[in-house]
């Protein structure tokens, strides 16, 4: 045989078999599930759409139980929520086999930030803008969670925030659109590891679907009135992001979209995300979201609630029962197709195949899995170094940080505040309590502690409560502070003052803290002042007199000591802010990606006619992607490679950053661009880039962007993703205020 002929016969061989392996795995799967399809029950089917809460942690109001295990050995029931543990988990896996089918059961929870060991909340991960570190706490979370018998995480939230008097904002990534996309990515991909069916994988579910986070006022549950434009330019992209990266579910949402509740919501749910965006998973709804149609007074009753959720597009009812008293009939009744029920109870049980469930229903329920991800030395570590890189330092008057230890020998240190010695406190919203927390949680008392060693003389006040009117303990505070050589204090918010259903219309420091801080100061003694909280918080007083701030977010279990590295310089500080930090309330929403107006201020001052607030500047008091080091950094001037490129050509922008101070340290270097007039008009400032870099002090770095029309794009009136020719600026800088600048033209 001649040589071209027997190389053509052995590549056609082999492009045959890969096709036909590749084909017939999904085949596979999808004959499995029509299999199962064929046999089950209208009733059945409807089971599988079924979703009901187990009895850990509720997060709405629970509907009348009914007997729940009879349910499941009837087959009624496809999956539960709050259901965790090996024994748990094991007992109704077993009910469920007893079930006509063995259809098995999926066990879902809500794993926000870490399972047992408690990672910093999702906002505060974000201010690390470290992908691989997010994704890294994303997939210990996994591991640790599945080997609990868990499946399935309603995570990653991915959800914009512009409103800080939202609570939930502490459980996304910010108010950016690309920042938030990445860290969508990341998130779906350390849940999902290696993929579904491996036995430390979770699926992921990037919720809520859609626009949530615009709620009126920052109430939760709240109306959202947009602009399409504003959905596909803001808010759709995480989602988008999620999708892209394999995201096995989304769930649906609370709200209302221009009159219409996300969860009944056609376009959303079909048009989009399973039509436009060929999403194969499936979508849950809300925790009774499909009921709550009927207050929102879009549903009549039940019967119609299901009708409208179903025929929109949602596959799971999670736990308002309207499905499995009503959707059965409604087919019966011409008003659900039955296709329309095939295709959701295909992709649950895709999803069921896909994780092995069906192989082994018990897979993932595993006694000695579960022993080993139990205070899991190798977990805790990694979440102490992400702890210390989502604080952000916010200000270092005279160098007052990092503490040194040396010369520390022999003075005290008056550690004071309502955080100083709170165990659970630096946990935070979304966190679960285990019998023996206490013995695993570093508080900042015993962080600081181990690391000042017993060379140090610590001495503690608590000066107030959280969210206290009381003076009673300012005296001791002070007399403290008056001894002491130097004095840290932590004061926040309380664990339970972010998070679902936790919106606040006065987000300043709560109580009396603020006070505390005030008199304290008044002593004159060098004071550090670390803010642990779940939003943006307002302490103007604080930012303005106190000489080196630090935000901390709530770290989680390693919180203690991941501070105490900060304060003594073992971690050079690297956060920079996912969220703008207004100065008042009256400033609120807060962006740096808004659009100029045609009178916009020239400066803070400006107060001629354009559009400001007479008592107040426009800016706000801490930017979008602000963050200090205990080293500084200078940007050079932006060199392109061009001043005006093609469609099909690459712009590169390069910047020399260095390292100008006593310190090694990491800085995030981000790139914004303005497209100055287009057929839609532009964000004064869009993110479409950062690079992390580490710097050895005195050392000088060259770092290069690559630009392409891609990086232009923007959803115009048509919502066409579309690029446009003309004139542009590019930013390049520490923060999203304060940046170099250059323009180019896209031709
Ligand atoms: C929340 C969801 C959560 C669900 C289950 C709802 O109240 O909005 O984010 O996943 O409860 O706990």
């Amino acid at each position: 045989m001649n040589k071209n002929l027997s190389s053509f016969i052995f590549l056609t061989t082999l492009l045959i078999s890969l096709l036909s392996n590749g084909y017939a795995q999904t085949k596979t799967i999808d004959q499995k599930v029509d299999s199962v399809l064929k046999l089950m029950t209208l009733n059945e089917k409807v089971g599988q759409m079924n979703q009901y809460n187990g009895d850990w942690d509720a997060t709405g109001p629970i509907t009348e139980t009914g007997d729940k295990q009879d349910q499941i050995r009837k087959g009624m029931l496809g999956s539960m929520l709050n259901v965790t543990g090996v024994e748990h988990t094991t007992e109704l896996q077993k009910m469920a086999m007893q079930s006509r089918l063995k259809i098995p059961l999926l066990f879902g929870q809500d794993i926000i930030h870490g399972y047992r060991t408690v990672f910093p909340i999702p906002l505060g991960e974000a201010a690390s803008w470290d992908m691989n570190a997010i994704e890294q706490s994303a997939r210990i979370a996994a591991t640790e969670a599945s080997a609990a018998g868990i499946h399935w995480t309603f995570a990653p939230m991915v959800d914009i925030a512009r409103d800080p008097r939202w609570g939930r904002v502490m459980e996304g990534a910010g108010e950016d659109p690309y920042l938030g996309s990445m860290i969508a990515t990341a998130r779906v991909k350390g849940f999902q590891g290696k993929g579904l069916g491996h036995t430390d994988a979770l699926m992921a579910c990037a919720k809520h679907y859609t626009a949530y986070g615009a709620a009126i006022g920052g109430r939760d549950y709240n109306s959202v009135d947009m602009s399409l434009n504003t959905l596909w330019n803001i808010y759709l992209p995480p989602f988008k992001a999620a999708e892209e990266a394999g995201v096995a579910t989304f769930m649906n949402s609370f709200n209302t979209l221009n009159g219409i509740p996300a969860t009944g919501n056609k376009y959303l749910q079909t048009d989009i995300l399973k039509g436009q965006w060929k999403f194969k998973g499936f979508i849950v709804s809300d925790w009774n979201s499909v009921g709550e149609m009927i207050p929102h007074g879009f549903a009549k009753d039940a019967y119609d609630a299901s009708v409208k959720a179903a025929n929109a597009g949602n596959d799971m009812d999670m736990e308002s029962r309207s499905y499995i008293q009503n959707l059965a009939k409604a087919v019966r009744d011409g008003k659900v197709p039955m296709a329309r029920i095939d295709d959701a109870v295909r992709r649950i049980l895709r999803k069921k195949f896909e994780l092995g469930l069906f192989n082994n229903p018990f897979k993932f329920s595993n006694k000695e899995r579960e022993q080993q991800q139990w205070n899991n030395p190798k977990n805790l570590a990694i979440e102490k170094t992400m702890a210390e890189k989502s604080i952000v330092l916010l200000k270092n008057k005279n160098q007052l940080l990092p503490l040194n230890k040396e010369n520390l020998k022999g003075k005290t240190i008056a550690l004071i505040g309502p955080f100083i010695k709170g165990v659970r406190d630096n946990l935070g919203f979304w966190s679960y309590t285990w019998p023996d927390d206490s013995a695993r949680i570093i508080s900042p008392y015993d962080g600081i502690k181990n690391k000042a060693g017993n060379d140090v003389n610590i001495v503690y006040a608590k000066g107030c409560n959280i969210n206290d009117t009381s003076l009673a303990g300012f005296v001791e505070a002070i007399e403290l502070a008056k001894k002491a050589d130097i004095v840290i204090m932590d004061v926040g918010e309380a664990p339970d003052w972010s998070g679902e259903a936790k919106s606040r219309s006065n987000i300043h420091l709560p109580g009396v803290q603020e006070q505390l801080v005030k008199v304290i100061a008044e002593t004159g003694k060098p004071l550090i002042v670390m803010i642990s909280a779940g939003r943006p918080l307002i302490f103007n007083w604080i930012a303005d007199n106190v000489p080196s701030i630090l935000y901390a977010w709530w770290l989680g279990t390693e919180a203690g000591d991941a501070m105490a590295d900060v304060l003594f310089g073992d971690y050079n500080p690297s956060g920079k802010l996912p969220m703008s930090f207004p100065r008042t309330e009256g400033q609120i929403p807060i962006y740096y990606n808004h659009l100029n107006t045609g009178r916009p201020a020239k400066n803070d001052s400006d107060l001629n006619y354009v559009s400001s607030y007479i008592d107040l500047p426009n800016s706000p008091k801490f930017p979008f992607g602000y963050g200090l080091s205990y080293t500084t950094f200078s940007y050079g001037d932006i060199s392109l490679s061009a001043k005006s490129f093609k469609p099909n050509e690459t712009l590169t922008a390069s910047v020399t950053i260095s390292n100008t101070g006593k310190y090694n340290g990491t800085e995030t270097v981000q790139l914004y661009i303005r497209d100055m007039v287009a057929s839609v008009v532009q964000p004064v400032k869009e993110l479409k880039g950062f690079q992390q870099i580490f710097l050895k002090a005195g050392e000088s770095k060259k770092v290069t962007f690559k630009l392409t029309a891609n990086d232009l794009k923007f959803y115009n009136e048509k919502l066409n993703y579309v690029y446009e020719p003309g004139d542009f600026k590019i930013f390049i800088g520490t923060n999203s205020n304060d940046v170099k600048e250059a323009d180019f033209t896209l031709q």
